[in-house]
Parts: structure tokens; C-alpha cells; sequence
């Protein structure tokens, strides 16, 4: 296929559907009868998920809606969520395997049940003797090794919620998330590898820790191997202190169902990144739901879902659903391409992969690189196809839907969020058929709509914002130590306090069909999605305005053929300062310091005004049309119009 045929365009008038492949259906772990009965008994019939746990004091009330927007779930339940994933699972699978790894450098580890409760047991002593306690927020800034889950699932088994930042992010992005949680303890790694080479881990975060305010206590592991860490100052080697607790055991600490299980930092449109507060018994029952629903997780499978669990994707379905669950969960530290193109199918062959959940760019990758390198392994284990984290295009659907799953998987298209904890609007597998480009209907027990800008209910087919009107368990609960934000960000805009109807708004726009499926147009914030990663302009600019030599920045997001979106910052120079390749490569550096090289802009233009309206707003969508060379819109409303035509011409030399 030619590389310029996977556009994103086609996606609004795709009409084509399919149904469920036969003998998944024979099998699927929920069938038609369950849109029915979430409708017949709502909020009551949520307490399935939570059946899906074990708890040690059963909940007196599903939904309390007492203090709206501040639902709360289970009300009155107490569990442990390291005991659900892995102290439950021991009397009858506890020498299956619970985690197998596939280290960069083909390291391998698997971990049965047994042995990672023992891994977990030795490192929540290990943070324990550290000072550790229940509600102490504890940093994880680690790679996708798995010393990772162990310590969440240490943490969990204190009681002592978790903030991950993804091992991508910089020294400044990681004080600032640590200063923002109070946190005093951070686990971190010396290093790890990308395509071959090791990346000095530990330097980032002892540059972090160097601005973050009070004490810190820092676990280091050993991934390298070489050049141990050594015991400096309050760092602890994480090695020496598992095995000098190897053996011990620690009683899970029982837990409010609505005790923090943890947070995590995502961006938004304005200000500093938002911690993002999950609960111990709504989040989980409403994660190992959607996996048994969605994903269809069964013990015996081998499911894989390669995100990285630094982002909620892993936290939600590589950890903590497929674990409640019981099953194997695969988790893949490397690249797609290394050390060849065929990697993960030669992984599913050799694993026998059931369940593959991955994003669509990588799938638009998949197809750059030719259905040949899927098609020489055998990938007949596949029983279901998923994909989450933005828009996938019908050709990239029918794509995996033909040359991965060879026509006999379902393919579900999940949409969710941080925010919402799991998946909340995707096709059931075995019960709905299934509409390329579009995600679905809501899941049963959630409802949403697209409205317009009063929030009154579009027809369908009008492209409009998405809202959704109904709680649900796996809800934030709030905004860590901001309850007002909380408000301001997802519940102003479109309820009405008045009359008693909350609406939760994820600022992201959509359109339905007459069939109640919804097709998921992006975000209609301020936020920018590459490869899946949510990034906020307002960050990514603030990065930039910190240059000295730049007087004023717009950053806004292009489309791409693979990425989905990229990322093109506008840059007015300072007087005197000029427009070199230097300069501009100064720009990118100040954003892979302040964020991370994930959010590095592919174009930096130099310009010498910024659209702007008369009353000083940045036309931002103009900025967008610019970089994806669209034709521009009415620009009568400007203060500046000629300054378009300076910028097409700045973009097209680019
Ligand atoms: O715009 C939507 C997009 O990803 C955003 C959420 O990003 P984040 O909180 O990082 O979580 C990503 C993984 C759940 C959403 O607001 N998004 C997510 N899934 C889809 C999607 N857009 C379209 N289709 C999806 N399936």
C-alpha cells in the first residue's frame, strides 16, 4: 500500500459494518442480554464489577450521588487491590504465570503467581522499613521492567497510592509531579534500553530530585547490569533490599472503596498538569469489568496490551484488569521495529498470544511496513483485536481487522480516558457489530451524547461535543488536592446545578449515528495527541516562551499520517535574536527538557506576528489549517490578515 493512502479523511463516511465473527461469539464472556439489564437496573447492575473482586467487607450502597459531581461507589466496601490481583489467584493459579516479560535486549522473566506475590511481599517490607505508609504517595519513574508492577502492587498492598510518571519525561516534568503529590519517596532505575542502546535513567532523576522541595528516599534498580548503583546518600539499591526482605510477608492493608488507589498526571488545556485521583474499589471493579466485557480476558489466556504502563492504558489493562482477572499478562519493554519488523507477531506466535490491544498508530505503522512481516508467523492464538488512544481510520481498522486478525477477531475500538479510569465506548465483541471508524455505543451502564455548544442533543450524523450523563465506577474522583478544578475542568460547562443534572465533559468532540454508534472526532481542547501521548499546547509553549531570544509562542497540532497529530510550534523571535537552525534546534532541546522528547515539535516556524482577533486572541485553528495546508477559513475577523500569507510561506519552506 502506498504510503500516502493511509489518510485520515476517509473516516467521517464510512458506512461499512461487520458482525462478530461466529465462534468468538460462542464464547464471549457477556452476551446480548447485558445492554438490557444495565438498562433495566441501573446503577445496581455496576455491582457485577464489583462481584468480580474479592472484598473483605462487602459495600451497603452501589452509588451515593449525595454530593454531585463527588459520586462515590461501593459505598461502605473495603478491599485490598494487591490481594485481588494476586493473593486471591494463588490457591488455583498460583503456578500460572501472572507476568511474562520480553526485555529490549530479550531478557526474558516470567513470573507466576506465586512468585510475583512473593516479589511484592518482600518490596512492600522493603518500603515499609523505608518509612512507607498507607496514604503516603509514592513516585514510580521506571521504564516498562517489571519492577514496575511490583512496586504498584507493593504500594497497593500498604495502602500508599502510586503517581507513575512515565520514564519519558524529564528531570523537570518529574519535580514538578513529585512536588505537586508531596511526595517523599521515589523508585527509579539506573537505565534501560531503546533500540539496542542504554539510556542513563538515573541522571534524569537525580537532576529532578535535585529542585524537588523536602526530603526525598530513593529505590534504585539495577536493570543494566553493569556498573551497579551503589548505596549514595539516600539512595537504596532496590535489589538489596528485596532480597534482604525475601520471604517476608505483609498483610494486605484494607482499604476504603473509595481510598486512593492512585494518581496520575495528565494534561489538560491550561496551567500545570492535573493529578488525576482513582479509587481502590470503583477503579478496580471497573477495570477487571471492562476486561472481562471488552477484552474478553479469560485465566487461561495470554493477553497483551502494548502501552506503556506509565500511561493509564497500562496501568488499566497491562496491570491491574488482567490481574484481578487472574490471567497472563504480556509486557514488552521494547520497540515494534527492533530488532526487526515482524517482532510482535514473531512474539504472538512464540507466546501464543490471545488478545492483542495496542494503538493506532502502531497499526498505521504495521500497514507502512507491509502485511508481509505479519504474515510469515502464525498468529492463529489471536481471538480478539483492540485499539485505544485516538481516532483510528477505517482503512488502518479494516487493515488489522484483515492482516492481523485474519478475519476471525473482533475488533473493539475503545474510548476512554485518564479521567475515566477504563474503557467506557467501544462494541461489545461477541454482541455488536462492529462499524470501522467508529467506536460504538456507550458501554451498558454508561451514557453519552454529543450536544452543541448550549448542550442540547445534536441530530444524528451533526458533529458536535461529546458529554457523558451518568456516573460510572471507575470515575476520577476528583483533582489531587483541587476539588474547585476538578469542577471547573470537567463538570461546569455543561451541567446544571439547578435542576440536578450533572454532565461530565471529556472535551472531545463527536457525532452519532442512527444506530447509536459513536465516531470519535478528537479532542476539542487545547490538547494535542501524538502517538496516543496527551500533550497540552499551553506546557509544550510555556517550554518554549522560557527561551531567551523568544518573544511570544503558539503551538498547535498538524495532522500526520502515522502519528496521528504532530506537533508544529509558531515562534516570534525577540529583537535581535536570529532565525537560525541553532535557534531552532534550542527550541526543541527546551521542550524535551521541560516535558520530554516525546513532545518535541516536528516544525519550529519562525514567523513574525501570530494571527490574532481583534481582541488579542491567537486564531489558533487558523495556525492548524496552515500546518496541514488546508484551505483557510474566513480571516475578515482578523487584526493582522496579511500575516497568514507570511506564515503559509514560512511552513512551505520549512
Ligand atoms: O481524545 C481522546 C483520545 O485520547 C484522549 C485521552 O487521552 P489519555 O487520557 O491519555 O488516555 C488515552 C488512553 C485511554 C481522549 O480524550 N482517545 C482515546 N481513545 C480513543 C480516543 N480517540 C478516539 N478513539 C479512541 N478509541
Amino acid at each position: 500500500m502506498p504510503e500516502d493512502d493511509i489518510g485520515l479523511e476517509a473516516r467521517l463516511d464510512e458506512q461499512e459494518s461487520f458482525e462478530p465473527p461466529a465462534a468468538f461469539v460462542e464464547q464471549a464472556n457477556v452476551s446480548e442480554e447485558i445492554h438490557e439489564a444495565f438498562e433495566q437496573n441501573w446503577p445496581a447492575e455496576w455491582e457485577r464489577a464489583a462481584n468480580l473482586l474479592s472484598w473483605n467487607s462487602e459495600w451497603d450502597q452501589v452509588l451515593d450521588d449525595d454530593n454531585e459531581p463527588f459520586y462515590e461507589w461501593f459505598v461502605g466496601g473495603e478491599l485490598n487491590a494487591s490481594h485481588n490481583c494476586l493473593d486471591r489467584h494463588l490457591d488455583d493459579r498460583g503456578d500460572e504465570v501472572a507476568i511474562e516479560w520480553i526485555g529490549e535486549d530479550d531478557d526474558r522473566r516470567s513470573y507466576t503467581y506465586s512468585e510475583l506475590h512473593e516479589e511484592v511481599n518482600a518490596v512492600a517490607a522493603a518500603l515499609r522499613e523505608l518509612g512507607v505508609e498507607a496514604d503516603d504517595v509514592v513516585t514510580l519513574y521506571l521504564p516498562m521492567i517489571p519492577e514496575l508492577p511490583v512496586a504498584m502492587l507493593a504500594c497497593a498492598r500498604l495502602g500508599a497510592p502510586h503517581s507513575v510518571v512515565f520514564a519519558g519525561f524529564s528531570a523537570n516534568a518529574l519535580a514538578e509531579r513529585m512536588d505537586a503529590a508531596d511526595s517523599g519517596t521515589l523508585v527509579t532505575c539506573d537505565g534501560y534500553y531503546r533500540r539496542g542502546d542504554p539510556l542513563d535513567h538515573l541522571q534524569k532523576a537525580r537532576e529532578g530530585l535535585a529542585s524537588v522541595d523536602g526530603d526525598v528516599t530513593t529505590v534504585v534498580v539495577d536493570r543494566l547490569g553493569e556498573d551497579a548503583p551503589s548505596e549514595v546518600g539516600a539512595e537504596h539499591v532496590f535489589g538489596d533490599l528485596r532480597d534482604r526482605h525475601a520471604g517476608a510477608t505483609v498483610e494486605p492493608v484494607s482499604r476504603d472503596a473509595e481510598d486512593m488507589l492512585f494518581l496520575m498526571y495528565t494534561s489538560g488545556t491550561t496551567g500545570k498538569p492535573k493529578g488525576v485521583k482513582h479509587t481502590t474499589g470503583g477503579y478496580l471493579s471497573y477495570v477487571a469489568w471492562t476486561s472481562h466485557a471488552v477484552l474478553d480476558i479469560k485465566p487461561e489466556d495470554t493477553y497483551w496490551c502494548a502501552a506503556d504502563i506509565g500511561w493509564i492504558t497500562g496501568h488499566s489493562y497491562i496491570v491491574y484488569g488482567p490481574l484481578a482477572l487472574g490471567t497472563t499478562t504480556v509486557m514488552y519493554e521494547g520497540t515494534p521495529d527492533y530488532p526487526h519488523k515482524g517482532r510482535l507477531w514473531e512474539l504472538v506466535e512464540e507466546y501464543g498470544v490471545t488478545q492483542l490491544y495496542t494503538a493506532p498508530t502502531a497499526i498505521r505503522s504495521f500497514m507502512k511496513w507491509g502485511a508481509e512481516y505479519p504474515a510469515e508467523y502464525d498468529r492463529s492464538s489471536l481471538r480478539l483485536l483492540g485499539t485505544v488512544g485516538e481516532p483510528i481510520n477505517p482503512r488502518a481498522w479494516k487493515w488489522y481487522y484483515k492482516h492481523i486478525g485474519d478475519e476471525s477477531c473482533p475488533v473493539v475500538d475503545t474510548w476512554w480516558q485518564t479521567e475515566t479510569g477504563g474503557m467506557m465506548i467501544t462494541t461489545l465483541p461477541g454482541v455488536d457489530r462492529m462499524k470501522p471508524g467508529s467506536a460504538g455505543p456507550p458501554l451498558p451502564g454508561v451514557s453519552a451524547d454529543v450536544v452543541d455548544s448550549r448542550g442540547h442533543p445534536v441530530e444524528a450524523g451533526q458533529a458536535g461535543h461529546l458529554v457523558v450523563n451518568r456516573p460510572w465506577p471507575g470515575m476520577l474522583r476528583t483533582l489531587y488536592q483541587n476539588d474547585e478544578r476538578f469542577l471547573d475542568e470537567y463538570w461546569q460547562t455543561y451541567s446544571n446545578p439547578d435542576r440536578d443534572e450533572w454532565v461530565y465533559f471529556p472535551e472531545d468532540g463527536a457525532k452519532l449515528d442512527d444506530d447509536g454508534y459513536l465516531t470519535i472526532l478528537g479532542r476539542v481542547d487545547d490538547v494535542i495527541n501524538v502517538s496516543g501521548h496527551r500533550i497540552g499546547t499551553m506546557e509544550v509553549e510555556s517550554a518554549i516562551v522560557g527561551v531567551e531570544g523568544v518573544a511570544e509562542a503558539a503551538v498547535v497540532g498538524g495532522e500526520h499520517d502515522i502519528t496521528g497529530e504532530a506537533v508544529y510550534a509558531y515562534v516570534i523571535t525577540a529583537d535581535g535574536q536570529p532565525e537560525t537552525e541553532s535557534f531552532r534546534e534550542a527550541i526543541v532541546e527546551a521542550v524535551e527538557t521541560d516535558i520530554g522528547p516525546f513532545a518535541r515539535p516536528s516544525a519550529v516556524v519562525f514567523t513574525p506576528e501570530l494571527p490574532k482577533t481583534r481582541s488579542g486572541k491567537i486564531m489558533r485553528r487558523l495556525l492548524e489549517d496552515i500546518a496541514n495546508g488546508d484551505e483557510l477559513g474566513n480571516t475578515s475577523t482578523l487584526r493582522n490578515p496579511d500575516v497568514v500569507h507570511d506564515i503559509e510561506t514560512a511552513v512551505g519552506e520549512e
